[in-house]
């Protein structure tokens, strides 16, 4: 048997042994991605091709730590209903041996084409870094042409995750990269047959015309245009919490602005955080046959307590997020679940019209979506969730909090934003999620969350009066 076969067999075996124990863990997401057994982390080549969707992910078999990556593959019709599907990629060759490290997907002359990094550490433990590419006819199989970027100059070798666009009848990637006095930067690459690249420049990063100290890496960095403009995604390890902002290990977020293919730059505005949870990180877009704009993200943050997560104890860790659509209105990135979410909806209660005063206790299923319309209120309201998380807006304060019951310490925590009013909540609730788009998705929060199992109260409170229209599904 060859190298590559050898670790997907082995990435299969670990599957089988311990697919009982994974299943039985009662955090197990009932409607979100997760990885079959280990570990799961960023979203990888996503792309919606033949018309079927496809998501693969960064995905460690034989641990529920990182380590040399695989890439995982999930495919879809409509972005809810997700098939397993064979290993796409599995780090076998010598330019790739520690992980098949995050990328992008993009089709040309009708194939399915995977950009990559190819992470390796010699014996010293120095780290090398590699730009490849994987081509496949039927998404199954993937037919690995190896190198076609190499470190350019004047990089560490923290140089990664290509993401690549068609652009003029041009091929441009953008990869996360780190400069030798460790600055985090956007690097560009142009090629005119996906196997030959030129080196043009950094888009924008820290120490740049357009910033000052900005991180010390920038991972994941994603490129598109999107209502006029042009958007940078990315997310920069090394900032500092400054108020209520950058409360995580490491951010997620984006610049709005406008690329010159000519010169290379990106010229933006302010770097905004994408999601305001706890668990938000290495999003990835695309574009689909609606002409829509989809991200998806990886619910969780690198180096943040990765190792507290319960789910541990039953051989898995990590979730994605639900896929969301992009929009720009004015300065800001609006991200709204994707419609299709409808399809999980069950039993709908409505209440028009709820008058609250005082806490009023809901029983609800386990898993459930929740949307409070038309809200006005007095002075403040709560939504406490299986005793462990809690949202709540103060109108005096102009502030939105989630506050969970953390699974490292037991301790509660909190994340915030600014927001001027409340006028709608969209909350969905797996097992151990929960995602609350505000206001038609002007702000969103993100979180993992462990409550007791069983657990279904759902109380809503108010200082003065709060009135809204409620919906209520299980889903
Ligand atoms: C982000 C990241 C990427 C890298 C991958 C490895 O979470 O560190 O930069 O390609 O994960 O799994």
């Amino acid at each position: 048997m060859n190298r590559d076969s050898e670790l997907k067999q082995a990435a299969y075996q670990e599957v089988e042994a311990f697919r009982d124990t994974v299943e039985s863990d009662p955090y197990r997401l009932k409607h979100h991605i997760m990885p079959p057994v280990g570990l799961l982390n960023d979203p990888n080549g996503f792309i919606q091709w033949k018309g079927t969707y496809h998501l693969f992910y960064q995905w460690m078999p034989f641990k529920t730590g990182h380590g040399a990556k695989f890439w995982g593959h999930y495919s879809s019709n409509n972005l809810v209903n997700w098939k397993h599907e064979p290993i796409a990629l599995a780090p076998s060759e010598w330019y790739e041996k520690n992980g098949c490290y995050s990328g992008s997907a993009i089709e040309a002359d009708g194939k399915l084409h995977l950009f990559y990094t190819g992470n390796v550490k010699d014996e010293n433990g120095e780290r090398e870094t590699y730009q490849c590419l994987a081509v496949s006819e039927d998404a199954i199989h993937f037919d690995k042409k190896g190198v076609v970027a190499e470190l350019p100059e004047g990089y560490t070798a923290h140089f990664r995750d290509p993401k690549v666009w068609e652009h003029e009848g041009m091929w441009y990637m953008v990869v996360g990269a780190q400069t030798q006095d460790l600055k985090g930067r956007a690097a560009l690459l142009r090629s005119e047959d996906l196997l030959n690249w030129k080196h043009l420049g950094d888009l924008t990063g820290s120490k740049t015309q357009q910033l000052d100290e900005f991180g010390y890496m920038w991972e994941c960095p994603d490129l598109f245009h999107l209502d006029g403009q042009d958007v940078l995604v990315v997310s920069p390890q090394g900032l500092e919490p400054e108020g209520i902002k950058y409360q995580n290990v490491y951010q997620s977020g984006y610049f709005i602005g406008n690329l010159d293919y000519q010169t290379a730059k990106f010229s933006h505005g302010v770097f905004t955080e994408l999601d305001r949870g706890f668990d938000f990180y290495a999003p990835q877009t695309t574009v689909d046959d609606k002409g829509r704009r989809l991200l998806i993200a990886w619910m969780s943050v690198p180096d943040q307590h990765e190792d507290k997560h319960p789910t541990i104890a039953n051989k898995w860790i990590h979730t994605m997020t639900f896929p969301r659509k992009l929009s720009i209105k004015g300065e800001k990135l609006i991200q709204q679940p994707v419609e299709e979410l409808m399809l999980l909806r069950k039993n709908e209660q409505v209440i028009k019209n709820i008058v609250i005063e005082k806490d009023e206790v809901y029983q609800l299923e386990t898993v459930f979506e929740l949307m409070l319309d038309k809200m006005t209120m007095e002075n403040s309201f709560k939504i406490s969730i299986k005793k462990n998380v809690e949202l709540s807006y103060s109108k005096k304060d102009q502030l939105f909090t989630l506050t969970r019951i953390s699974y490292a310490d037991g301790l509660p925590e909190s994340r915030q934003c600014r927001l001027t009013e409340l006028n709608k909540l969209h909350l969905f609730v797996d097992t151990s999620s929960i995602e609350v788009f505000i206001n038609d998705g002007e702000e969103v929060f993100t979180a993992r969350m462990f409550p007791e199992i069983g657990e279904k109260d759902v109380v809503f409170s108010s200082e003065g009066e709060t009135v809204f229209d409620l919906k209520m599904w299980d889903l």
